[in-house]
C-alpha cells in the first residue's frame, strides 16, 4: 500500500445520493453525504490514480486533483458513470441510487387542495447502475460495489455480492447513528475468491485506503 500503488490506474468513483423529481421543487432523496466516496477519491488521488469522481447532490468542495462531475438523478448518473467508466481501470459505486423514480414528472408545482384527499405519487424501478456496469465491464477492470445494511450484514453483502457481479463488495452497517453523515465507519469487505476483510471503526479516509490495497492486489 504504497503511495503512487495507483499510479497510471484510471478510476472512477460515484458519490453522494440520487434525488428523484416529484415536480420542479420536490424530490424523493436519501442520506447519503458523500463523505465515503470523497474519502476514496482523495486517497486514491494520493495514491497516484488518475480520478474521475462523479458526484451527485454532495455539499462537499471538490477533491483537488481529481475531475469532478455532477449528476442529480439516477438516470444522469447512469449515463456519467457509463461514460466515465469506458477504459477505466476501477470503477467504484459508493452512491446510494434510488430504487425508485416518481412515474410521472409534474412539470408544474403540486398544489395542496384544502378539500381533495393528496393524489398518491406512483413510482416506477430506477435501472441497477452497478449491474449495468459489471455487464458492460472491460477486459482486467476492478469493480467495487457498497452496500448498506442494517441486520445481518454478512449474509446479506454475501448474497449481493453474486447477485450485482462486482469483485467487491464494502458491506457496512447503517443506522440512525451509524454511517449516514459521520466522518467514521466500519465496514467488512467481500470478495467472491477470499477470506472477508474487517474493517474497524475508523475514518472514511481508513476504510478507503482498505479498498485501494485490496485493489492494487487485483490489478497486479
Ligand atoms: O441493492 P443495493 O442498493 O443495496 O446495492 C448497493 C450497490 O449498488 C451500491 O454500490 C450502489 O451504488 C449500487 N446501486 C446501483 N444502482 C441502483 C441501486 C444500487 O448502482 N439502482
Amino acid at each position: 500500500d504504497l503511495p503512487g500503488d495507483l499510479a497510471g490506474r484510471r478510476v472512477v468513483i460515484s458519490a453522494g445520493g440520487t434525488r428523484e423529481a416529484i415536480d420542479p421543487v420536490r424530490f424523493i432523496g436519501n442520506r447519503s453525504s458523500g463523505l465515503q466516496g470523497y474519502a476514496l477519491a482523495r486517497t486514491a488521488a494520493a495514491r497516484g490514480a488518475r480520478v474521475t469522481l462523479v458526484s451527485a447532490n454532495v455539499a462537499l468542495p471538490d477533491p483537488a486533483g481529481t475531475q469532478t462531475v455532477r449528476a442529480s438523478s439516477a438516470e444522469e448518473l447512469r449515463k456519467a458513470m457509463i461514460e466515465a467508466a469506458d477504459g477505466a481501470d476501477v470503477v467504484v459505486m459508493t452512491a446510494a441510487v434510488a430504487d425508485f423514480r416518481p412515474a410521472d414528472y409534474r412539470d408544474f408545482k403540486i398544489k395542496k387542495s384544502e378539500s381533495a384527499e393528496p393524489e398518491p405519487i406512483r413510482l416506477v424501478k430506477n435501472p441497477d447502475i452497478l449491474a449495468e456496469l459489471v455487464r458492460r465491464r472491460g477486459a482486467g477492470q476492478v469493480i467495487v460495489g457498497f452496500a448498506a445494511e442494517t441486520d445481518n450484514v454478512l449474509e446479506h453483502g454475501r448474497a449481493k455480492l453474486a447477485r450485482k457481479g462486482c469483485d467487491m463488495l464494502v458491506v457496512n452497517q447503517v443506522g440512525a447513528d451509524l454511517a449516514f453523515g459521520r466522518p467514521d465507519n466500519a465496514a467488512v469487505v467481500l470478495t467472491a475468491d477470499a477470506a472477508p476483510v474487517e474493517v474497524p471503526r475508523g475514518p472514511k479516509e481508513a476504510l478507503a485506503d482498505v479498498v485501494w490495497d485490496l485493489v492494487a492486489a487485483r490489478l497486479e
